[in-house]
């Protein structure tokens, strides 16, 4: 049976925060809010704690995990070398919605980085997030603490949806602030690749590095028209109705009318925010429209810029329309 521990998203009770380190060093499951999204937390440095991550999610084992720090000082020994550039990027963006991709350490377990010579790293901010680092005193791998494929938890509600029966503890803290999952930037690359947009933008990376690609999974340039016909392939952070995409509220509005005809139920993405906003709520609302029990959503993308390129990555992959496929050469990176 899981518990679930009400803590304050801003200073959390202490005797939870206890309770939830101790279910991590003895290699338990703990799920957590953080200022993206709800991360589902093993001891990192503990295999057999971190393959019960993959059974729980149901999470293919190529699909490498994130590894959450505290400082740079539970950082450091984790990876081989300390770049500049890593160096240079922590102490701007940490704690905060950027993970870092550089080679691992001997000791990081090849359960969390799937084999793969490098490892993810990212310190949050979110104070729950922290003070669970802090107690624990060891890094936490966590991934988003949904099904493998589902839309990420942004609240603790989602967690138990998705995963209530499989893990020992979660720690609901309320909705996350941010609501989109961080920024995955390979630094092992030269420029250094954007492998997953997100919480923070393109543009406050370049201002820093100069230069920064995005990987080419990224799609940013669909076709109006193939936005209509989702994907033959996999999809991901997927509700169970169909999501249709549109670049105006026009073309949405004439699809709604034209669907409404044919008896179809209808829900449509509230994007009448800003990119923040729409990020903050976008896989609640997903979430939301599937327990109404609607056939199609419908959704206007937002612009590219700032944590818009990462609101319309995510609703791409939703409708299907940039397809999900395995890790090819360090390329690829979704979920
Ligand atoms: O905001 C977030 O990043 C949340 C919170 C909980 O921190 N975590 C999260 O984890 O979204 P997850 O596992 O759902 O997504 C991690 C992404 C995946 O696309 C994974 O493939 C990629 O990071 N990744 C992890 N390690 C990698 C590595 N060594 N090389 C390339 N990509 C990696
Ligand atoms: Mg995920």
């Amino acid at each position: 049976m899981t518990r679930l521990l009400k803590v304050d998203p801003q200073s959390p009770q202490r005797d939870a925060i206890e309770r939830a380190a101790a279910v991590l060093r003895a290699g338990g499951l703990v799920a957590f809010p953080t200022e993206t999204v709800y991360g589902l937390g093993a001891h990192a440095l503990d295999p057999e704690a971190v393959r019960k991550i993959f059974t729980a999610k149901q999470r293919p084992d190529w699909d490498p995990l994130i590894v959450h720090v505290r400082d740079m000082a539970m950082a450091r020994p984790l990876m081989k070398r300390l770049r500049p550039q890593f160096e240079l990027l922590a102490s701007r963006f940490w704690p905060g919605a950027l993970t870092l991709v550089t080679e691992k350490a001997a000791q990081v377990p090849a359960e969390v980085t799937a084999r793969r010579p490098t490892v993810a790293l990212r310190m949050p901010w979110h104070p729950v997030a922290a003070a669970l680092l802090a107690a624990a005193d060891l890094p936490i791998a966590a991934p988003s603490a949904n099904r493998f494929g589902c839309p990420s938890p942004t609240r603790a509600e989602h967690v138990v949806e998705d995963l209530g029966d499989r893990i020992d503890l979660i720690l609901d803290a309320g909705p996350t602030p941010m609501g989109v999952e961080s920024t995955v930037l390979d630094l092992t690359q030269s420029p250094p690749a954007i492998l997953r947009p997100g919480g923070v933008s393109r543009e406050e990376l370049e201002k820093v590095l100069g230069n920064v690609s995005l990987a080419s999974s990224i799609s940013d340039e669909p076709a109006a028209e193939g936005l209509r016909s989702p994907g033959m392939t996999t999809k991901h952070y997927a509700p169970r109705a169909t999501v249709e995409l549109f670049e105006n509220a026009q073309l949405q509005a004439s699809r709604a009318d034209e669907l409404r005809r044919a008896s179809k139920r209808v829900g449509i993405v509230d994007t009448s925010g800003n990119a923040e906003r729409l990020a903050q709520t976008l896989f609640a609302q997903l979430r939301d429209l599937d327990a109404q029990g609607v056939d199609v959503i419908l959704c206007v993308l937002p612009p590219r810029e700032g944590v818009g390129l990462a609101v319309r990555d995510r609703l791409l992959r939703a409708a299907g329309v940039v397809a999900a496929k395995p890790f090819r050469g360090g390329e690829d990176s979704r979920e």
